[in-house]
Formats: C-alpha cells, structure tokens, sequence
C-alpha cells in the first residue's frame, strides 16, 4: 500500500472517532464530558502506569472511542485481560465491534459491585479512568477513587485524566495519596493526568 492510501485511510479513522465522539457528545454532553477525543499522546501516558506483567486484569473506565484502549493494549496487556466499563450504548457497540477479546461491560462506573457481575470479586492491576468526574459532585468523586483503590493492590495506580488545574479529588492523605502525573498540552483541552494510590 502506498504513503499516501495509508495516511488517507489513517486520517478517515481519526475522522470517524471524532464524528463518533461527537455524536455521543452532542446526544450525552455531561456524561461525555470533553470535546474531542483523548490524543494517542495522552492515552499512551496514562497506558504507561500499568504492569501488563502482574498477571492481573486492567480495569478501564469511560473507554470512548477507544483511544487510551487501544494504549492500554499496545503496552502488551492480552485483551482478555482488560475490563472496560463504558457507560454509553452507542460507545460500547462500537468498542466491541472494534477492539475483540476485551472484555467491555455497558453500565455505570459508579456502581461497580452491580456493573462488575462475576467480576466484582476481582482484584486488578492497576485502574485507568476517562470518566468526567467533575460533572459529579465531590463526595460521590471521593467515593469513587475509595471503591477503585480497595480493587488493586496496596501501592498500585488509578490513574485519572481531567480538565481542571487542580486533582478532581479533594486530598484525604488518611485514605490516599495524590501525584500529579503529567500536564500534557498536545490534547484539545490540555490535560491533566493524576495518580492515586491507597494510603496503607
Ligand atoms: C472524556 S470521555 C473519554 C474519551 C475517551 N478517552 C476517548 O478518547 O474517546 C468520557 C467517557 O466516559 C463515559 N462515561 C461517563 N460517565 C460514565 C460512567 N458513569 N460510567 C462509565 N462510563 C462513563 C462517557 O460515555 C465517555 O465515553
């Protein structure tokens, strides 16, 4: 195949996600929660605090269009070994149509006892999450990062994109640590990446 059908065909996938992710925005703006995918630059970083090594499964929240998946999976993790819990029909269907072997799950990331089925005993590796905290009021974001920290082990990341300056999650040193992970500029807005992990 030539340079050019390549880049051709590379730049109508992009096209296709952001008309994908536009409609999901246009029909669900507050759950979406951002205007255009995350970039591959983005979803890279935040696919690099995972261990595909551990031997436990990853759990993905807020997939997409599949961007951070799609990272996620190029870190070597097999897809039977990713969770992916998308709250969205139309982003699921696509998901499922798009990236075989993963396990995607069409519910709600903030009742994961109920959206998690069998799953809901498993321990993961680590968690990578897209969900739009801030269109959520603080105490069910606190609440939130607690569920997903007691379903990794001690030490182990969630990591979490948002749009604001400060971490979405108030600081509760008691409970759990916060590090700034990156800043990165080349996504449309600029992102901020955060890291928590189980105080003890
Ligand atoms: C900012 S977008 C993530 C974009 C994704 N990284 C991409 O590049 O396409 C937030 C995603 O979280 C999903 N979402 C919102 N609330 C959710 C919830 N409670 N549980 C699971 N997914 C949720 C939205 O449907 C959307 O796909």
């Amino acid at each position: 195949m030539n340079l050019r059908v390549k880049v051709k065909e590379r730049l109508g996938r992009k096209f296709d996600e952001e008309i994908r992710f536009f409609k999901g925005w246009m029909s669900n703006a507050k759950a979406v929660g951002a205007i255009l995918p995350t970039s591959s630059i983005t979803a890279r970083r935040m696919a690099s605090v995972i261990n595909p090594a551990s031997g436990l499964p990853v759990l993905e929240l807020g997939p997409g269009t599949g961007v951070i998946t799609k990272a996620i999976l190029e870190r070597g993790l097999p897809a039977s070994s990713l969770v992916s819990v998308e709250y969205s029909t139309d982003f699921y269907n696509q998901l499922r149509a798009n990236f075989a072997g993963v396990n995607f799950v069409n519910g709600d990331a903030f009742d994961l006892e109920h959206t998690l089925g069998e799953l809901k005993g498993q321990t993961f590796d680590s968690v990578v999450s897209a969900v739009p905290l801030l269109n959520f009021p603080m105490h069910r974001r606190v609440e939130l990062i607690d569920d997903l920290l007691s379903r990794i082990p001690a030490g182990r990341p969630v990591v979490q994109i948002s749009y604001g300056p400060l971490s979405p999650v108030v600081a509760m040193p008691d409970r759990y640590s916060i590090q700034h992970l990156d800043f990165v500029v080349r996504n449309i807005p600029p992102a901020q990446l955060w890291v928590y992990r189980r105080a003890h």
